[in-house]
């Protein structure tokens, strides 16, 4: 059996306690994404992957499952693929499984999580070299040393580029950028913009998946940093704002209430929300504006027949 190599960056661990509390007491008040994903709001996110509304997913995995002919003839044999966030998804083994690749790069900042990943799959895949490294690929990082292959293809699928503010994603596509190297790729999914029913669907299904997934940030809170958030006091709340393009989720205080943390009390009026995520939506031309203002150029892009969701191939 093949063994993952390994790659500590050994990440700063995040002062969660500051960054929650700038947070709650700034007007508006804001909580960072990165919350959601403990162990059950992790299993939350799976759970609305495989929802009715949450179309993304599946749309974005038809892609890829009808493109990767093409893209391994685009890409040429060789390539290494670098997954931030990456692990052992079934969209990584989609590509794997037909692109003639060298190497496989996950990066991620869970070390546990991304370490066990990478050894199921380097079990799967004997014949391509894992290295997995540990590091927070918000910040600028170097990578280590890589095997020489051929092309180097940065993989960000999930329309996980859409949680980030445009010119925090400009920055991370530039980042990418400068990960690949000239000649190299980035593979890159978006979420397109679409009638706000449709959207807001996606965020606030019917059975209230999403709803637990961000009522779960005020358990977490209370759990580790000994709040006092009564979740029944709190709604969850998901809008599509046309003009900013992106479906903001909220938790929405239903009455005027006073959180404590540590010495300090949050102080929430009636009706006053905390937001909680952004999810920016594109249109085709808007995407390739912005992966070029990071350094690339529009190569190839694929959309399902309905034009729900893109899977953009840029080269650098
Ligand atoms: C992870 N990310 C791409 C999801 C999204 O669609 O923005 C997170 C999510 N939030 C609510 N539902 C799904």
């Amino acid at each position: 059996m093949s063994s993952p190599v390994l790659h500590d960056l050994h990440p700063p661990v995040a002062d969660l306690r500051r960054e929650v509390l700038t947070g709650l007491e700034a007007n508006p008040k804001w909580l960072t994404p990165m919350l959601f994903y403990d162990a059950r709001g992790s299993h939350l996110f799976d759970a609305i992957t495989a929802l009715p509304e949450y179309y993304p997913t599946r749309t974005e995995i038809g892609i890829l499952r009808d493109c990767r002919d093409e893209l391994t003839e685009l890409l040429g044999p060789g390539a290494v693929l670098v997954e931030p966030g990456g692990g052992n998804g079934i969209k990584a083994r989609l590509l794997l499984d037909v692109l003639d690749a060298m190497a496989y790069v996950p990066i991620d900042i869970a070390r546990q999580h991304l370490f066990n990943a990478a050894a199921g799959l380097a079990a799967d895949y004997p014949e391509i070299e894992v290295h997995a490294v540990c590091a927070d690929f918000s910040r600028p990082l170097q990578l280590p040393d890589l095997p020489r292959g051929g092309r180097r293809v940065a993989f960000f699928p999930g329309s996980s580029i859409g949680n980030f503010e445009p010119a925090a994603a400009v920055e991370l596509l530039s980042r990418l950028a400068g990960l690949v190297g000239p000649g190299g790729a980035l593979l890159v999914g978006a979420d397109l913009v679409k009638d706000s029913a449709r959207l807001e669907a996606a965020y606030d299904d019917v059975q209230g998946v999403t709803a637990a997934f961000n009522l779960n940030v005020l358990a977490r809170l209370n759990r580790e940093l000994d709040t006092d958030f009564d979740l029944a006091r709190f709604a969850h709340h998901a809008r599509y704002d046309r003009e900013a393009q992106r479906v903001e989720m909220h938790l929405v205080s239903q009455v005027a209430q006073r959180v404590s943390l540590d010495d300090r009390e949050i102080v929430f009026d009636a009706g006053e929300s905390i937001h909680t995520e952004s999810a920016y939506k594109y249109t085709p031309a808007g995407f390739r504006e912005l992966a070029t203002k990071a350094g690339f150029e529009p190569w190839r892009e694929w959309l399902d027949p309905e034009e729900l969701f893109a899977v953009f191939l840029f080269s650098c």
